[in-house]
Formats: C-alpha cells, sequence, structure tokens
C-alpha cells in the first residue's frame, strides 16, 4: 500500500508536470544532515547534494533558525528600500572574497546573466569596444544554466534545440582538461583562447571545473595562463563558481588552487544554505561601476530573509570546518574510489567532495545510479559515462566507508 504512495505521486508529478527531468524513481520527503528519507521511510545517503546546493547538509538546525526567525520579522521588501541584513550580509562576503563589490540574484542563470551584462558594460564603457559587437570566449563543454542566452553557447544540443534564435556576442574556444596530450600547461585550449580574441572580446567566462560537463579538471597551471592572457590582452576573466565555489573543491574558491584572482566571480547553490536560490556577481569597483539604478535587478535578488541565510551560510563554512572536511573526506573518497581496482572504472577525478567516476562507455551509467538507489545512495549521472559523487560537506569518514562499500558491490555486479 505504502508502495503505492510513491507510484500514485511519480504519476502525479509526470501527469502535471513538463517532463523537463528524467528523475530516480523515489519520492522523498524528508531530509537531514547527509540523509534523504523516501515517503516509505527508506533511509538513503545522498551523495549528490542537489547538484551542490545542500554542502551544509539538509537542514541544517542553525540555518533554519536564522530562516524561521528572520521570516518571522521581515522577509521580503524588493530593493525599492534599503534593509537591514542586507548591507552586513554583502559586507561579509566582500571581505571573504577580496571583492569590493556584490550584486544579488537568486538562481546561478541569473547571476551568470548578470556577468555577462557586466562584462558588456565594461567593454563598451571602459576597453570602447564599438557599440553591440561585444565577444565574450566561452568553453566547449560548459555549463552555465538555462536561459536562452546561456542555452546559446552551450555545446550540448540538446540544450539548444528548438530554442533559438540565440544571443550573438559569445565565441567557443577549447576547454582544457587534465587528460590532454600537450606536453606543457594546455597550448591546445590556450592557443585556442587566443585565436579567439580580438578587439570585441570582452571577457572570458568559464568554469574552473567543468562539473555537468563530467567533472573535468584542468591541468595545474591552466587558470594561470588563462589569468596572465586576459591581462595581456586586456580582457575580464570571468569565473563561474556556482558549484566549485563555496568549499566544494576542498578551497574556499577553485580559483585558489591556482593562486589567481578572476576578475568577477559567479556564486550561487551553496550560498543560499541548502534552504533559498540565492546567488551572487562579484567584481571590482571599475567593473561595476557601471550598473546604475534601472540598467538591472531582481525583485528577489539580495532579500532580507536571503541576506539572511545566506550570511549565516557562510560563517558556518568556518564554523564547521566545511572546507577543510571537503579537502580531507574528498582526498580520502577519490583514494579509496581509485583503490577499488574495478574493471568498470576508466578514471576517477576531481577535487575535494565533487568526485567523477568515468565509468567504461559500454556501460550505462543511468543504470548503475538505480542500482546505487537500491542500495541506499543517491548519486546522479552526468554525460551517460560519468557518475559524480558529491555529498554533503559535512559527511565523515564513517560515512564514506559505509558507501564504498555497496558502491564497490554495485560496481562489482557490472563486471
Ligand atoms: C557551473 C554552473 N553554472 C550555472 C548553473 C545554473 O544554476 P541554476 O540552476 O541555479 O540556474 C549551474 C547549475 O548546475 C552550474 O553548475
Amino acid at each position: 500500500m505504502v508502495k503505492n504512495l510513491q507510484k500514485s505521486l511519480i504519476e502525479k508529478e509526470t501527469l502535471y508536470g513538463a517532463n523537463n527531468y528524467s528523475p530516480l524513481p523515489l519520492v522523498l520527503n524528508k531530509g537531514q544532515g547527509v540523509y534523504l528519507w523516501d515517503v516509505d521511510g527508506n533511509k538513503y545517503l545522498d551523495m549528490m547534494s542537489a547538484y551542490s546546493a545542500v554542502s551544509h547538509g539538509h537542514s541544517h538546525p542553525e540555518l533554519i533558525n536564522v530562516l524561521v526567525e528572520q521570516s518571522k520579522k521581515l522577509a521580503i521588501t524588493s530593493r525599492a528600500f534599503y534593509t537591514e541584513p542586507f548591507g552586513e550580509y554583502i559586507e561579509k562576503l566582500s571581505t571573504l572574497s577580496g571583492f569590493s563589490n556584490i550584486l544579488p540574484m537568486n538562481t546561478g542563470a541569473e547571476a551568470v546573466e548578470t556577468a555577462i551584462k557586466a562584462a558588456r558594460r565594461w567593454g563598451y564603457f571602459t576597453k570602447g569596444i564599438e557599440q553591440n559587437k561585444a565577444e565574450i570566449i566561452v568553453a566547449n563543454g560548459n555549463f552555465h544554466g538555462r536561459t536562452t542566452t546561456i542555452v546559446g553557447f552551450s555545446s550540448e544540443d540538446d540544450y539548444k534545440r528548438g530554442f533559438g534564435p540565440f544571443s550573438p556576442g559569445f565565441v567557443e574556444a577549447d576547454y582544457c582538461s587534465s587528460s590532454c596530450d600537450c606536453a606543457n600547461v594546455c597550448e591546445k585550449s590556450i592557443d585556442s583562447i587566443s585565436k579567439l580574441i580580438n578587439k570585441n572580446t570582452c571577457a572570458v567566462l568559464v568554469e574552473p571545473i567543468q562539473g555537468e560537463g563530467g567533472i573535468i579538471t584542468p591541468r595545474d597551471g591552466w587558470l594561470k595562463q588563462l589569468r596572465q592572457l586576459c591581462d595581456e590582452k586586456n580582457i575580464l576573466l570571468i569565473l563561474d563558481e556556482i558549484q566549485s565555489g563555496l568549499g566544494r573543491t576542498g578551497k574556499l574558491f577553485a580559483f585558489q588552487h591556482e593562486d589567481i584572482v578572476p576578475d568577477g566571480l559567479i556564486l550561487g547553490k551553496a550560498l543560499g544554505g541548502g534552504l533559498l536560490p540565492v546567488s551572487a556577481f562579484l567584481s571590482n569597483e571599475e567593473v561595476m561601476s557601471h550598473f546604475n539604478p534601472g540598467s538591472h535587478g531582481s525583485t528577489f535578488g539580495g532579500n532580507p530573509l536571503a541576506a539572511k541565510v545566506a550570511s549565516k551560510a557562510l560563517d558556518l563554512l568556518f564554523d564547521d570546518s566545511l572546507i577543510e572536511n571537503s579537502r580531507e573526506m574528498g582526498s580520502y573518497l577519490a583514494n579509496e574510489l581509485r583503490s577499488m581496482e574495478c574493471k568498470i572504472i576508466k578514471e576517477v577525478r576531481g577535487k575535494g567532495l565533487w568526485i567523477g567516476v568515468e565509468i567504461e562507455q559500454n556501460i550505462s551509467a543511468k543504470k548503475i545510479c538505480l542500482s546505487l538507489m537500491e542500495e541506499g545512495i543517491l548519486a546522479k549521472e552526468t554525460h551517460e559515462t560519468v557518475i559524480r559523487f558529491a555529498p554533503p560537506l559535512i559527511i565523515t569518514k564513517e560515512e564514506i566507508d559505509w558507501a564504498i562499500a555497496r558502491i564497490k558491490k554495485v560496481f562489482n555486479s557490472y563486471t
């Protein structure tokens, strides 16, 4: 009878939904820490964290407390007014990140759109690019969200099919992959970016690690070279750290692995503490000064409730040692996966608690995720042959050991 409940809820989603997702066949109704429960009471280890949005763990009690208290006091006003929590929140994010100015948004895609607008205005107003000629270089395999502008420069046909016409002004260069066969850093990628630069180029927009692209990890030194190139050519380097930021890779920001600083940074997901959609574009005064009242905005962006929750989410990165745990547990999990000696594993890659396991091409990653689900582990495939493991950053060694035993059992059942 209880099983029927899952079935009927799935039927409802299918009947009344838009069919733009293909979820695993289970219906969740509770989350706590690293665990999720379905409506039948079955418990699962969440190794996906809502695409890295739940870094703090589900329903973190301190975040819930802030959410409840602030929503009783003042939740939404729009930015037609100054509000108490907003200034304090952006001061904290600025101090923490080193970026002087912050423009708040809600979803990741909105913050990417904000970065695009900022880069174009900087291109026209600071660099002197001729009106409507600005170009932004993006990477193949990118994922920056789902608006029509953003999917327009995706390399995935399925993200674009039937959604054109798309915005002009984006050109695609090669991304760097750690498995490329370049002798040094990654000449192929840096050369292809160089070749696309012209007097109209205002920015290079990339992810420091391509998450949706399959946890593609560039070679060490690539970001540094990209930074140098952008400096030489007077181009903004904008990093989309919506997924890689806020501790996911074992550093506060992924760019810190390379000791560089981008001109613009895009954050989202974990910024909302796993409770609310909170995103932001961060940059310096020169870039941000080109926004004026009326040029950009969002009804919900920077609302008091989001500001208070995001502010607490930032504190908890340190109070709960999430960044160190990501680094330590990430390297433990990656080593355990690497030493599994399982025939179906081609490669284990990633940084911190953001790990992609590339499996042999003749095996369906989705099927493996279904088998993992049967064993009590929720993970999601990306690009047919990659299974990503990105648990909440609070996961412990014991929980990883529990998962590894089950992952091993499932992987071995496919050989
Ligand atoms: C790197 C990156 N950029 C942008 C986005 C889009 O964020 P949202 O789904 O919140 O719009 C995502 C989402 O997965 C992402 O991983």
